[in-house]
């Protein structure tokens, strides 16, 4: 159901692990639509290798290693994916996450504060990092979009969700704030999309994941978004049919953030 929507746009996306990854069907989809873009993850995630069969499905995408973390190495992603592509960027997609506190089985009153440095920088203030790295390097086509992907315990307590929630917060603190810059200079926009419960390695990391998607599949009246819809919504907004939307968290969720209360919610724990 290709339109191509991004016929000649360039572009970076980060984060694609596997093909479970949302930014795995954000690639599939934006090549179908015509973009052209370099592929980046962590150094330490590209030793699978599974990303070189998404390049290759990509009509052979540059993949560029980077750890979002480090200065240097975003800097040289930036400035390569410019020399690769020829020119400025039209889309950048942020799709990243990472908590130890998480990983380790911390609980949220314990947390290890070392790990919880590292979910905020990794999670969160690299979404700075690579726009301030896109900012000072006038990376961006004006009227460019930039996406970063976030959920909903931002705004509400997902107990098990512990500390990414906080790291969610700032993400779409920082999507306002530099959107605003962005938009001044560049007519930039600057969005986060508040994905549903995804079945991803990130997603599934997460104790109770489970019974958090099938209570969010039951308060939905769409039911949850998967990974290749959340990628269509990505792909409207690096298109030319959202210029105006910026600053802005997205709900992509099927209805569950404003829905109070739905008959299959009550049902669940009662059906055996
Ligand atoms: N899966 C869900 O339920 C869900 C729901 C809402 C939002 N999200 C968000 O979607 C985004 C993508 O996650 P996903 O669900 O596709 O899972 P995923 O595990 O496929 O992707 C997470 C990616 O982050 C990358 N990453 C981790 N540390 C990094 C570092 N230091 N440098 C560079 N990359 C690094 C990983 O290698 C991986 O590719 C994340 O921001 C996640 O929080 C996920």
């Amino acid at each position: 159901m290709a339109n191509g929507l991004l016929k000649g746009k360039k572009g970076i996306i980060f984060g694609a692990l596997n093909d479970k990854s949302i930014a795995w069907q954000v690639a599939l989809k934006a090549h179908a639509e015509g973009a052209q873009f370099v592929l980046t993850n962590a150094p330490i995630a590209m030793r699978m290798g599974e990303i070189n069969n998404l390049a290759a499905a990509c009509g052979n995408a540059q993949i560029i290693p980077c750890d979002v973390s480090k200065d240097d190495e975003m800097q040289q992603l930036v400035s390569k994916s410019m020399e690769i592509l020829g020119g400025k960027l039209d889309f950048v997609l942020h799709s990243v996450g990472m908590s130890m506190n998480i990983r380790k089985g911390k609980a949220y009153t314990d947390l290890d504060y070392k790990f919880m440095h590292d979910t905020l920088d990794i999670s969160a203030i690299s979404f700075h990092r690579l726009m301030k790295t896109l900012y000072n390097s006038d990376a961006m086509q004006n009227e460019g979009s930039i996406l970063a992907l976030t959920y909903i315990a931002a705004q509400r307590v997902f107990p098990d969700y512990s500390e990414m929630a906080d790291a969610k917060s700032l993400l779409e603190s920082i999507t306002r704030s530099f959107g605003y810059h962005f938009g001044k200079r560049n007519k930039v926009r600057v969005n986060t999309i508040s994905q549903s419960p995804t079945m991803t390695t990130a997603g599934s990391g997460v104790k109770g994941f489970g019974t958090f998607y099938d209570y969010a599949e039951a308060l939905s009246p769409l039911g949850n978004a998967d990974a290749a819809e959340c990628a269509e919504y990505c792909i409207s907004m690096f298109s030319d049919y959202t210029k105006k939307v910026t600053m802005q968290n997205l709900f992509h969720d099927g209805g569950f953030s404003f829905t109070g209360f739905t008959e299959d919610v009550f049902k669940i724990g009662k059906e055996d």
